[in-house]
């Protein structure tokens, strides 16, 4: 499975792709609005269709993972767009990789849990100034729960070997 990068000439195509499955091209995140057209990110195309999709962005030395979408499920897809986003961390020396779900998606919970992700914070009745910013919000999420709080992950990296100073791996 060999998954692009997004990089200026397929812009446009994750943009649709991102629009078709959040609403908008803007996501929000603990009630602040992410422009998702400056995300980076990794993408499965087949035959100029976006397959699945990871983007993130980085800051200090902390990968966030802003959506992760997966259309043919049951392949490996999701997994391996989440672990091309984790070897990005790696490869930019972050510490540690986060990422919200939504009280109401209970198989991302089940999948990241899977994969090494662990609850470190809840963000109580954020998904109200969601909506506020984002109308097409619906009320009612994944398996009829309602829509409310969102939950953040974490997977903690550990830090590279210092050979120099005879470090031990965290
Ligand atoms: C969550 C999500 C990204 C998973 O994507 P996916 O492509 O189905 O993920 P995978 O195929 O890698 O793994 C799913 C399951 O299939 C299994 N699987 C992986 N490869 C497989 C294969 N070749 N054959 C059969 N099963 C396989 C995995 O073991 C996994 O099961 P597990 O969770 O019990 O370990 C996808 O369900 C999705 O897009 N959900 C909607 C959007 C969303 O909620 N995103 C997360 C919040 S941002």
């Amino acid at each position: 499975m060999t998954f692009e990068r997004i990089t200026e000439p397929n812009r446009a195509l994750v943009n649709e792709f991102v629009e078709r499955h959040w609403f908008t091209i803007t996501m929000i995140v603990r009630g602040k609005e992410i422009d998702m057209t400056k995300a980076d990110g990794f993408f499965l195309a087949e035959d100029g269709n976006i397959l699945g999709l990871v983007t993130y962005a980085l800051y200090d030395d902390v990968l966030e993972i802003f959506s992760l979408d997966s259309l043919q499920k049951n392949r490996g897809i999701g997994t391996g767009l989440l672990e091309a986003a984790v070897q990005e961390a790696r490869e930019q020396g972050c510490s540690k990789v986060v990422l919200i779900t939504t009280n109401d998606n209970v198989d991302a919970m089940r999948f990241y849990q899977r994969r090494g992700f662990d609850m470190a914070r809840l963000f109580r009745n954020v998904m109200e100034r969601s909506r506020q910013l984002k109308p097409e919000i619906p009320l009612i999420g994944e398996h009829g729960i309602a829509l409310r709080h969102e939950i953040e992950f974490e997977r903690a990296l550990k830090a590279p070997v210092d050979t120099a100073s005879g470090g031990e791996e965290a």
